[in-house]
């Protein structure tokens, strides 16, 4: 008996210790609770309320951990309790070692702690928590405009590549520099030059991370995309940049327009990514059901992508999305739910009471969202 369980145990000990997952949340005055403090093991967690209880703001809180960011496209304030000053989000993160993050936002104060040590640089920072969300937001990815694709895409560069952020924000601040020079009524055309010279070196550096990322991403979105939707189409992402070949060569050509237009016109800050069905533009030609598809297979393929890079899931955050696919579509997502199991991942969705998927009925632990407060279900 003992020796079996050694041998069951030694033949995937690393897997179970490296899977990062959130033991614990906690939130003062954030969106509609005053204070959250709970526990979460690995695991599948179902939070279950009525419309406007609190159930996806308790997402946005948990990867605002991970990100910095709210996924609903809003600034800090938004999600400061109504009539409060600042609110404060934190939590124990445990994978092979463990973390207490916290965070405090007011419009006087801002503070970021790992460890009860202030975070320095952001880049170190977004490796503690990865989560990849699934919100009705996500359709943007393929109706919105280039600038959500770019994100989409910078996140997932940030989530595997140690210097990427830092390198992307060197380069948002070389394009910043340079546009206002050209703001001015006559740039010096010496300095242009080399303001142009810091622009070309890191721009190249973001395109080639683009460049290689795009076609790892694109078979794994296409398989999800194949999983999900019972349809023919094949999905292709391609990338689109904004230079072509020479980053300096065209940058030259495009001088003139750009001493008319004051801005810098050409860089990996104007470039896109092309979704493709069949071979033909998924925006200008997909069905909103193909649409919607699209967004999900992108983020599964967000997610299989991180898992691979790094050993092990991150936490998946799903909000609504098993409501808005049909059963067909969400049986395509169980494999991605499946292996978070396996892998003692941690998974966090919301649901109706009507909407909730019942083929996941095994194993999960069933929470109660209602008024901003949570509590398990027995
Ligand atoms: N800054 C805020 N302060 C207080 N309450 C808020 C704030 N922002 C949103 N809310 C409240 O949160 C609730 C919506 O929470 P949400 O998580 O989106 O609900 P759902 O359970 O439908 O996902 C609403 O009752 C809304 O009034
Ligand atoms: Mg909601």
């Amino acid at each position: 008996m003992r020796s079996s369980e050694k041998i069951s145990r030694a033949s995937r000990p690393h897997r179970i210790l490296s899977t990062v997952h959130l033991a614990h949340l906690r939130l003062r005055d954030f969106r509609n609770y005053q204070r959250l403090d709970a526990n979460f093991p690995p695991g599948f967690h179902v939070l279950l309320g009525d419309n406007a209880q609190g159930k996806t703001n308790i997402l946005e809180a948990i990867y605002l951990m991970a990100t910095l960011r709210s996924f609903r496209g809003v600034g800090s304030a938004q999600m400061i309790r109504h009539g409060q000053r600042g609110y404060f989000v934190g939590g124990k993160v445990i994978g092979q070692s463990e973390h207490e993050i916290k965070m405090f936002w007011s419009a006087r104060e801002r503070n970021l702690t790992l460890d009860a040590r202030p975070v320095k640089k952001l880049g170190d920072y977004l490796g503690t928590l990865r989560t990849v969300v699934f919100c009705t937001e996500d359709l943007q990815l393929v109706k919105g405009t280039g600038r959500t694709r770019r994100r989409f895409l910078d996140l997932l560069l940030s989530q595997t590549q140690p210097g990427y952020l830092a390198l992307l924000q060197r380069y948002m601040h070389a394009v910043r520099s340079r546009n206002a020079l050209l703001k001015q009524f006559s740039p010096d055309p010496r300095l242009l030059d080399s303001f142009s010279d810091e622009l070309v070196k890191l721009g190249n550096d973001i395109i080639t991370h683009r460049r290689e990322l795009i076609p790892k991403l694109s078979p794994l979105a296409r398989l999800a995309y194949r999983r999900i939707s019972n349809d023919a189409e094949e999905l292709r992402i391609a990338y689109a940049p904004s230079v072509k070949t020479d980053f300096t060569v065209e940058l030259a050509q495009v001088r003139e327009r750009e001493r008319r237009f004051r801005a810098t016109l050409i860089g990996p800050h104007r470039d896109d990514l092309q979704l493709l069905l069949n071979e033909k533009s998924s925006a200008q030609f997909g069905s909103e059901g193909q649409k919607r598809t699209l967004a999900v297979a992108l983020k599964m393929a967000q997610a299989e992508y991180l898992t691979g890079i790094h050993g092990s899931p991150p936490v998946l955050l799903i909000d609504d999305v098993m409501g808005e696919l049909d059963v067909k579509r969400r049986s395509g997502l169980l494999p991605l739910l499946e292996r978070a199991r396996e892998t003692s991942g941690q998974v966090f969705m919301t649901c109706t009471e009507e909407n909730w998927p019942r083929e996941l009925s095994r194993d999960l632990q069933r929470w109660e969202v209602k008024g901003g407060s949570l509590q398990q279900i027995g």
